[in-house]
């Protein structure tokens, strides 16, 4: 018996899975085997000049006190008019939050609006904090699932059977962290007409929406009738290739507002200052650089796909936006987890199993390509060996 146990809103939140790899494979590092990482989420590109001067100049120059809870006026209104002009929907300065990330906006989200028993409807496979974040505020996450043979769009009937009394909320992730798929416009209506039902609030987290190969992105509160109960959360870890800085931020109508201000008061009384001038900065300087950063994705992208689907026991489908592969590993006859321990210890790769974002992704093992064309070469050789030579183990 602990002398302090913890509190039990946390019995249901271990420490992401992902970290377990992540330490797996510094452990293989350590014991002197070289690691190809295709295991972590983040850009391996590095926020742009412009950015960073604006962070040094506002600590050499400006007040770096406490600032206003909801963020720097200049970049909210930053922030509400590129939505008004780039995505056509427009959110007035206090329609906007500033937040530490996509994940200190989900947190006050998930606090603000679900009670205890509460549901909240979340997609599997998804982005595993959907599915802790609710439990640590006593309430029921529901996965929908998201499977491949839909190419990953949502299924209208199999949405309205998950709704209970109890649902209030149904989260969307669009392009989605694991499979890279763009939510079409009959999933989208098939949310819109859900939400509308049910009166739910719906959640689109947008942090890939800039991160995309040709094909469209539309919110969901640009549908008729949505703006009113959309909450979007957005960044700038990944496009803006900030993920350090902890930046980010909420749009919703003012109505939703009032309680999510209040608890990022309580949470974190204001965002860090000078990381908002950076923030103003990335939005509002040359945006090129970003364009090429995502054209250089998208060039990994096709040579991953191309390479993984010439392997005859793999396929994968090729993803709209994001970095990240769901490679369908099933028919080698190994679990997510087996292939991605045989992968790591045997040959130096490092994924994560599919199972770590929802029980649908069993049977996959997510890829990140944000590292160097040379780098995934190397990686596609690896498996391709890796597979080989378990191919030759089975027959003999
Ligand atoms: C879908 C999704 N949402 C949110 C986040 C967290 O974003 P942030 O760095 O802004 O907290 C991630 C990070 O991987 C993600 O994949």
């Amino acid at each position: 018996m602990k002398m302090f146990p913890q509190a039990a809103r946390l019995s249901n939140a271990p420490l992401s899975k992902i970290r377990e790899v992540i330490e797996s494979a510094a452990r293989e590092e350590k014991s002197g085997r070289s690691v190809i990482h295709l295991e972590i989420g983040e850009p391996d590109f590095s926020a742009s000049r412009c950015v960073r001067d604006a962070a040094m100049n506002a600590l050499q120059n400006d007040s770096i006190g406490y600032g206003p809870i909801m963020g720097q006026p200049k970049l909210r209104r930053a922030i509400g008019d590129l939505y008004g002009a780039k995505y056509g929907i427009p959110y007035a300065e206090e329609e906007v939050i500033v937040t530490h990330g996509v994940a200190q906006g989900l947190f006050l989200v998930i606090m603000s609006f679900l009670d205890d028993g509460d549901e909240i409807l979340v997609p599997d496979p998804g982005y595993l904090v959907y599915d802790t974040l609710p439990k640590i505020a006593g309430a029921k996450a529901i996965p929908y699932d998201l499977r491949p043979e839909r190419n990953y769009q949502i299924d209208g009937d199999m949405l309205e059977a998950k709704v209970t009394s109890r649902t209030r909320m149904i989260l969307i992730n669009s392009p989605n962290n694991p499979t890279g798929t763009i939510l079409d416009e009959n999933s989208l209506e098939a949310v819109r007409t859900l939400a509308r039902r049910h009166n739910l609030i719906v959640v689109s987290d947008e942090i890939y929406r800039e991160v995309i190969y040709g094909g469209t992105f539309s919110s969901i509160a640009s549908m008729d009738g949505m703006r009113e109960r959309t909450i979007i959360l957005n960044g700038f870890s990944k496009y803006y290739a900030m993920t350090g800085w902890r930046i980010g931020y909420i749009l919703c109508p003012h109505d939703f507002m009032d309680p999510i201000m209040r608890l990022s008061f309580y949470n974190i009384a204001c965002p860090v200052t000078f990381i908002q001038n950076a923030a103003y900065a990335a939005l509002t300087g040359e945006q090129g650089s970003y364009l090429d950063m995502v054209h250089e994705y998208g060039e990994r992208r096709d040579f991953l796909c191309k390479e993984l689907n010439d392997i005859p026991t793999l396929s994968c489908h090729v993803p709209d936006g994001t970095f990240y592969v769901m490679l369908d590993v099933r028919k080698t006859g190994m679990s997510s987890d087996e292939f991605c321990m045989y992968l790591l210890r045997d040959w130096g790769v490092a994924m994560v199993p599919g199972q770590v974002f929802g029980g649908n992704g069993e049977g996959f093992v997510r890829i990140s390509f944000s590292v160097s064309l040379d780098i995934l070469s190397d990686a596609v050789k690896r498996i391709r060996c890796a597979l080989e030579r378990h191919q030759r183990l089975l027959l003999s």
